[in-house]
């Protein structure tokens, strides 16, 4: 029988990567909960709404056909924003437009929706405190935020996008800061979740470790 999992942690703690991997292991599907605050973060800004005006955002999503696949490709009214929305600008909108109580609302009915066939592994911040608090495995992956950003710093590289350790170093702790102190679903370890620190842990070492506890609950 298949179970759901939850990952949440602070960002580019590599939670995406680690939970896209894990599902192909598993042959589960992985939703990432964060590009669907990204996609909204996108439509805002396009709308020329304000960051802020949760009324008007909220009649933008309503209005928009926010769609994501079993690969995570997100569309808005057919256009694919996949990579769009992965630039330095989106992220912290994102992380603003997740502080409104309705905007979470709605994700968090779509996310469930999803999840409810199980066999999925969601990563996000709030997954195992709020939208599959029943979640037969909750891991909080961590890592320093100089690590993080140093990761982020060899992505940039391979990819040949320019880079500015300081800035990324500086941009993560802010998000960090924002995730954790909002008032509605800030980022916290679920009573019942597993904390990993991969600080000092490569890729592989995460997704066996997290493979052990699994293998264990099912
Ligand atoms: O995981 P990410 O960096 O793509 O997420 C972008 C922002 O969305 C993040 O700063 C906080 C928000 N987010 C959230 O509040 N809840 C989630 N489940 C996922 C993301």
């Amino acid at each position: 029988m298949k179970i759901n999992i939850a990952i949440d942690g602070p960002s580019a703690a590599g939670k995406s990567t680690v939970a896209k991997e894990l599902a192909k292991r598993l042959g589960y599907t992985h939703l990432d909960t964060g590009s669907m605050y990204r996609a909204v973060a996108y439509i805002t800004k396009e709308a020329n709404i304000k960051i802020d005006d949760e009324e008007k955002i909220v009649n933008l999503i309503n209005m928009s056909n926010i769609e994501i696949s079993n690969d995570n490709h997100i569309t808005v009214n057919g256009k694919d924003i996949t990579e769009i929305i992965r630039s330095n600008e989106i992220s912290m909108a994102a992380s603003d437009v997740s502080k409104l109580k309705r905007v979470r609302e709605a994700l968090v009915a779509m996310q469930r929706k999803i999840a409810s066939q199980k066999g999925y592994i969601l990563d996000g911040r709030d997954i195992g405190t709020v939208v599959l608090k029943d979640a037969e495995v909750k891991i909080y992956l961590i890592a320093s935020a100089e690590t993080r950003a140093q990761r982020r710093v060899l992505q940039n590289k391979e990819k040949g996008i320019p880079y500015d350790y300081e800035q990324i170093l500086e941009d993560i702790k802010k998000r960090d800061y924002q995730d954790i102190h909002r008032k509605e679903s800030p980022l916290k370890k679920a009573e019942d979740a597993i904390e990993l620190d991969s600080s000092d842990m490569t890729q592989e070492e995460v997704i066996l470790e997290i493979l052990d506890i699994i293998n264990k609950r099912i």
